[in-house]
Parts: structure tokens; C-alpha cells; sequence
């Protein structure tokens, strides 16, 4: 190449050209990784299918640990062996085939601190499924969530920044001087009517999850925590607002029982009350709210694994999920379980409207995924 000028267009095309091209494409973020994960978002809000139908799976107490090196508990002698954490992301996934629920709920005890030598890896081992499923799930914590390396806050956040989690840590203060409200993972859910109903943007069916908190001393006595009237104000305050507009059903979400569940044990129940109700000595008010606040019909908890039954105080159900978690104890031939709650929307003449019943029922860990204790909690008109 003679012709100098040549040679410098050569220059410019071969080697400058690109350079320039690449430093405008060049992205300071992915340097030195090998690409930014950004959180795969739920669609929200939550709706009714165009079957006018929606389903949630409860899991109450995974309490997952390490994976494959956690050993399973109160299984039968001869299963121990070849047992461990994967069982219950296996019962996980097969739920989540013949269910094909549209919402997962996590009542606490997801993890198993104390089990657990990294309490982020154990989120995403025990999360795996439903993060693999794609359909939003929203988790609260249980009192041993923050046993092992990160606190109830720094659980909420990874939580909420989870691929297809709608969880959240707590709602953002209204203004400066609203109260700060107790514990980590309080929020409101709205589930929106079906698509081309009059119903498309409003909420039909609202969700509250809740922190019950972890342990406490009172008067010098260790307890269990408790709903704090900071959060029962929230609630409370949310409610009103949202009713203001829409009169919508509501279900609640948390992990330990309140007081008055004991009183169940003289009561018509549907399912088994097989151990007593660990719940906190301090009575928070959380069953009067409920009722004052007139749109919750049903609460789901967790905490008591060998209890899984649904009674009704007060007009609000109160129903236990029933132990999920192999490595959580429980008890050898009464296989592991999970809630399933079925909402329907009334057909009208032209389109859906608001809700017409919500139904639950369990299914247990045998080798048909046994359907039991079907249970209508509400109709409407028929409170
Ligand atoms: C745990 O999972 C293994 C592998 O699928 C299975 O063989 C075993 O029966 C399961 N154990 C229990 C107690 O479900
Ligand atoms: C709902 O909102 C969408 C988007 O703003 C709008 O197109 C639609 O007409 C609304 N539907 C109803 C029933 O209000």
C-alpha cells in the first residue's frame, strides 16, 4: 500500500471505526461480570383468570436448610435414608403441577436457620421452584427465618428482590410523620376482576401478609412475637381506604396463631388439632381488628406443623396450612402437607363480577397427592 492516504483510511475503517462502535455500545455495568441480573417482575396487579377463577397454594414451614445434606425429620425408619430438604422441593413441584396455582403464599419458617449455613443460598434452594414456575408467590417470615446469617430486614429485602416475588418489606410511610410499623414484610395485595370486565381495575379480592415476629420476653417470660398495633393501624387504616370504593373480600396471611385459636379445641373443626397452639402470651387484639375491619373471612397461618385445621371464631376463619417441610418436625405416617385456596368470581349475565365463594381444601404427600377436607370458608350474601 503506496498511497499514504490510503493507508490511513485503512486505518480509520480497520481499526478506529470499531473502536468508536464499541466504547458507544460499551455498557460500564457489565464490565468485569458477565452480564446484570435484573429482577424478572410479577405482572401486576394480581387478576382473575378468564375462567373467573383464582388459586392459591399455602406453604406453610419448609424450613429448609442446606439442600441435600439436611436430613429429613419424623419420616418412617425405613425412609430416612435417601431423605432430605429435596424432598420438599420435590412435594413443591409436584403441587405446583396438578395445582397450577396463580399465587403461592410462604406462611414463615421458609427456612430453617439454625440448619442453614447460608441463609441466602437456603432462600434460593427453597425458592427454587416457584421462582422456576414464573407465577408470582409472596412470602412472610416464621420465627426461625433469621436464625443463621442474615437478619428479618436483610431476609425481606432479598425476599422481595427475588424473580417473580411480590413480596415486600413494609409499605413506604404515607408522609414523614406517619409511624414507622413493627417488623419486616407488611403489605397489601390487590387481586383485580377478570380482563373486559367491568371489574378489570378494581381490586375484588385484597391480601394482607403480615409479620408475626420471632420470639419475646414479657413480664420476664420467654414468648413468641406478636402483631404490633403499629401494623394492626396499617391494616386497619388500608382497609378502610380500599373499602371505600370497592366492598371486596379480603384473606390474611402470617405465621403464628393469635390467642383465641386455642378456643377452637372446643369448637366444630375441619381437620386435625393434634398439638397445642404455640402462640404468644400477649394478646395483641389482632382477632378484634379483624373483625372491626369486616372484609378479612379467612386467616392462614402456620408455626404449629401438626395442626392443619380450619375453625371459625368470630365469623373469620382461621386455618393452618399443616407442615410442608421435611426437615421440620411433624409426624411418621401422617404425611407432609399443603392448602390450597380457590377463589370464584359470580358469573353474571355478560361478564365476571365480584367474588362468589372461596373454597380450600389440602393435599398430602402420599403417592396420589390426596384431595382432602374440602371446606366452602365463604359465599357471598351467606356470611
Ligand atoms: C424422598 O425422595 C426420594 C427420591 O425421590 C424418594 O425415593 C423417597 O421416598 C422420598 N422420601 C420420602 C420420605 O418421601
Ligand atoms: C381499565 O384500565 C384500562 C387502562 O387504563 C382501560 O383501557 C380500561 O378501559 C379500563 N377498564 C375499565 C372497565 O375501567
Amino acid at each position: 500500500m503506496a498511497n499514504p492516504v490510503h493507508a490511513v483510511l485503512l486505518l480509520i475503517v480497520v481499526v478506529l471505526l470499531p473502536l468508536l462502535f464499541s466504547l458507544l455500545l460499551w455498557d460500564p455495568i457489565a464490565v468485569g461480570r458477565s452480564a446484570v441480573k435484573i429482577k424478572k417482575s410479577a405482572e401486576l396487579p394480581l387478576r382473575f383468570r378468564y375462567d373467573g377463577a383464582f388459586k392459591i397454594l399455602q406453604v406453610a414451614d419448609m424450613h429448609y436448610g442446606n439442600g441435600a445434606m439436611t436430613r429429613c425429620r419424623d419420616v418412617p425408619s425405613a425412609e430416612t435414608a435417601g431423605c432430605s430438604d429435596l424432598n420438599t422441593t420435590q412435594f413443591l413441584w409436584k403441587l405446583i403441577h396438578l395445582e397450577k396455582p396463580d399465587l403461592i403464599a410462604f406462611t414463615g419458617d421458609n427456612i430453617f436457620g439454625t440448619s442453614s449455613t447460608d441463609a441466602a443460598e437456603s432462600l434460593f434452594q427453597a425458592f427454587g421452584p416457584v421462582v422456576q414456575y414464573g407465577k408470582p408467590w409472596a412470602a412472610v417470615l416464621g420465627n426461625h427465618d433469621q436464625e443463621s446469617t442474615m437478619d428479618r430486614f436483610e431476609l425481606m429485602s432479598l425476599i422481595s428482590l427475588m424473580d417473580y416475588s411480590i413480596s415486600q418489606v413494609n409499605p413506604f410511610p404515607a408522609s414523614e410523620k406517619q409511624q414507622r410499623i413493627d417488623g419486616f414484610g407488611n403489605y397489601h395485595i390487590r387481586v383485580h376482576g377478570a380482563f373486559g370486565s367491568a371489574l378489570a381495575n378494581t381490586s375484588v379480592l385484597n391480601l394482607y401478609f403480615l409479620d408475626s415476629g420471632d420470639r419475646a420476653v414479657v413480664n420476664g417470660f420467654k414468648t413468641y412475637g406478636w402483631i404490633k398495633e403499629s401494623q394492626l393501624t396499617w391494616m386497619e387504616s388500608t382497609s378502610q381506604k380500599i373499602q371505600g370504593s370497592f366492598q371486596a373480600p379480603a384473606l390474611a396471611f402470617f405465621h403464628i396463631a393469635v390467642p383465641e385459636v386455642r378456643q377452637l379445641w372446643y369448637s366444630k373443626i375441619v381437620g386435625f388439632f393434634q398439638e397445642a397452639v404455640a402462640c404468644s402470651t400477649v394478646n395483641s387484639g389482632v382477632l378484634k381488628t379483624l373483625v372491626s375491619m369486616g372484609d378479612v373471612k379467612a386467616a392462614f397461618i402456620g408455626h404449629d406443623h401438626l395442626n392443619d385445621f380450619c375453625g371459625k371464631l368470630d365469623g373469620i376463619w382461621f386455618c393452618y396450612g399443616g407442615g410442608f417441610g421435611y426437615h421440620a418436625y411433624g409426624r411418621a405416617n401422617w404425611p407432609r402437607r399443603a392448602r390450597v385456596i380457590f377463589i370464584e368470581l359470580n358469573k353474571g349475565i355478560k361478564e365476571w363480577l365480584g367474588v362468589e365463594s372461596i373454597k380450600t381444601w389440602k393435599r398430602i404427600d402420599d403417592t396420589k397427592l390426596s384431595k382432602i377436607d374440602e371446606l366452602v370458608l365463604w359465599k357471598n350474601g351467606k356470611e
